[in-house]
């Protein structure tokens, strides 16, 4: 495998499926094998597969030093499906939609604070947006002190592990050094602030719930009020896993993808007049939610998922082990010809033309572990691209495309996803 991956990662998985087809096999590490694949009866038989035989839990267990054991994206087998279900309520309908407000009033904050004439990547100020805005939907807090309390610790142990500092993070498991300057060591204290002002926040709104205090509509607030079917709540430690997970997998993500976006749109100067021509007609968002369709399309933020078998299983051509890991890769399934005609051309109107089949695509994964926060990033990028096509203007320097960089588990736009504001 090699540094081709590492470096040039696009351009490594194009090679290999031009070589080899729709399944092959890397190893990136000795001890681990990963079988690739991009034939769309594949995906579907991953994703509709029985849950008990295809792990993803056991995949992620990297970043369990941050997320904690009890954390949904650890779990596997009946746990996983209980916390998932009581993760899921927070992001049905009406509740999901109420954030709405909270995403523009954010994004209008920091998209005034833009430079105004001067070339500069968006990718950090996503970052800070969309942050700020999880962690307001997650304890739904306004007040700018009790916001600080909270959220600073969370956002100084959320900057330790995020991209690219987060490889130093996710090596710490295997590295884990105490003398006084270790990484490890600086992780960990940041790791216990964080949770003491969690469990502090679990313990007093356990308080304001027993004694039948307001009734709040925050995510935190109903995870703390939330019952499975035997009746039986999360615990304190569960929930802080919980949370972490929702603040981690929650905002680097979108933040990506959202800078993508605009990458893509600012290339495209027709795309560009055709959005402002929707938002000037006020009539809905059909367009711009084609834009982001497309977008997760050919630039899909996390490039595969993984499972691993618990039994041998016939995949495609092969007769696999237990033990394999195998990933259905999100780029290369959005990059067919035969189900996207001129796949790499970026061409929003597909998506207004014909609505793909549920594994065609995939940018938020599938089956059972299919993304928990895939509506609200899909109206947090509504939200947030309104607010920057109305008030910053965005345009780019230059027509070339800006190449892809592995940031972590994710894929980026290498330069940050440099764009000009301003009239
Ligand atoms: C554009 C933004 C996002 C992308 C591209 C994305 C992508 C993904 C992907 C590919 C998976 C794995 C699915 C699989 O294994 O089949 C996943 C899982 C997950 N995501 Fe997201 N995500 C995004 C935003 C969010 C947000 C905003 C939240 C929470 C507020 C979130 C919470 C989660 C959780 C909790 C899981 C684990 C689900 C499980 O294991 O059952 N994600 N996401």
């Amino acid at each position: 495998m090699g540094v081709g991956f590492l470096l040039t990662p696009t351009s490594f998985l194009d090679d290999c499926h031009a070589d080899c087809g729709d399944y092959f096999t890397l190893r990136p590490a000795r001890d681990r094998t990963l079988v690739i694949t991009a034939d769309p009866a594949a995906i579907k038989q991953v994703f509709t597969g029985d849950p008990a035989l295809l792990h993803a839990g056991a995949g992620n267990v990297v970043l369990a030093p941050i997320l904690g054991s009890g954390s949904v994206l650890l779990l596997d087998g009946r746990e996983h499906l209980r916390h998932r279900r009581l993760l899921l309520a927070p992001f049905r309908g009406e509740r999901m939609r109420a954030h709405a407000d909270t995403m523009r009033e954010v994004a209008e904050r920091h998209v005034a604070g833009w430079p105004r004439d001067r070339r500069f990547g968006v990718l950090p100020s996503m970052q800070a947006i969309t942050l700020e805005i999880i962690l307001r939907a997650v304890f739904g807090v306004t007040d700018p002190a009790q916001m600080a309390r909270l959220g600073e610790p969370l956002r100084q142990l959320l900057d330790m592990v995020s991209p690219p500092r987060r490889v130093l993070a996710l090596g710490l498991t295997a590295t884990r050094t105490t003398g006084p300057l270790s990484p490890w060591r600086r992780f960990a204290a940041a790791r216990a602030a964080a949770d003491r002002v969690i469990h502090e926040e679990i313990t007093a709104r356990r308080r304001e719930l027993d004694a039948g205090g307001p009734d709040r509509d925050d995510i935190f607030s109903m995870l703390v009020a939330a019952r499975d079917d035997d009746g039986r709540a999360l615990t304190d430690d569960e929930l802080r896993d919980e949370l972490m997970t929702l603040l981690v997998a929650g905002h680097e993500t979108t933040a990506t993808a959202l800078s993508w976006t605009l990458e893509r749109v600012t290339r495209h100067p027709d795309v560009l007049a055709q959005l402002r021509s929707e938002q000037s007609s006020g009539e809905g968002t059909a367009y711009l939610d084609a834009v982001i369709k497309e977008t997760l399309r050919l630039r899909p933020v996390v490039p595969a998922v993984v499972r691993q078998l618990q039994q041998p299983m016939t995949f495609g051509p092969w007769d696999l082990p237990a033990g394999v890991n195998i990933a259905p890769s999100i780029y290369l399934l959005h990059r067919r010809a035969d189900l996207y005609p001129d796949p790499t051309a970026f061409r929003p109107e597909r998506f207004l033309e014909r609505t793909p089949g549920t594994y065609e695509w995939i940018p938020f994964g599938g089956g059972v572990r299919r993304c928990l926060g895939a509506g609200f990033a899909l109206l947090e990028m509504r939200e947030v691209l309104s607010v920057v096509l109305s008030d910053a203007a965005p345009r780019a320097q230059t027509a070339r495309p800006e190449s892809t960089a592995r940031r972590a588990i994710t894929f980026a736009p290498a330069r940050g996803g440099k764009v000009l504001v301003g009239a």
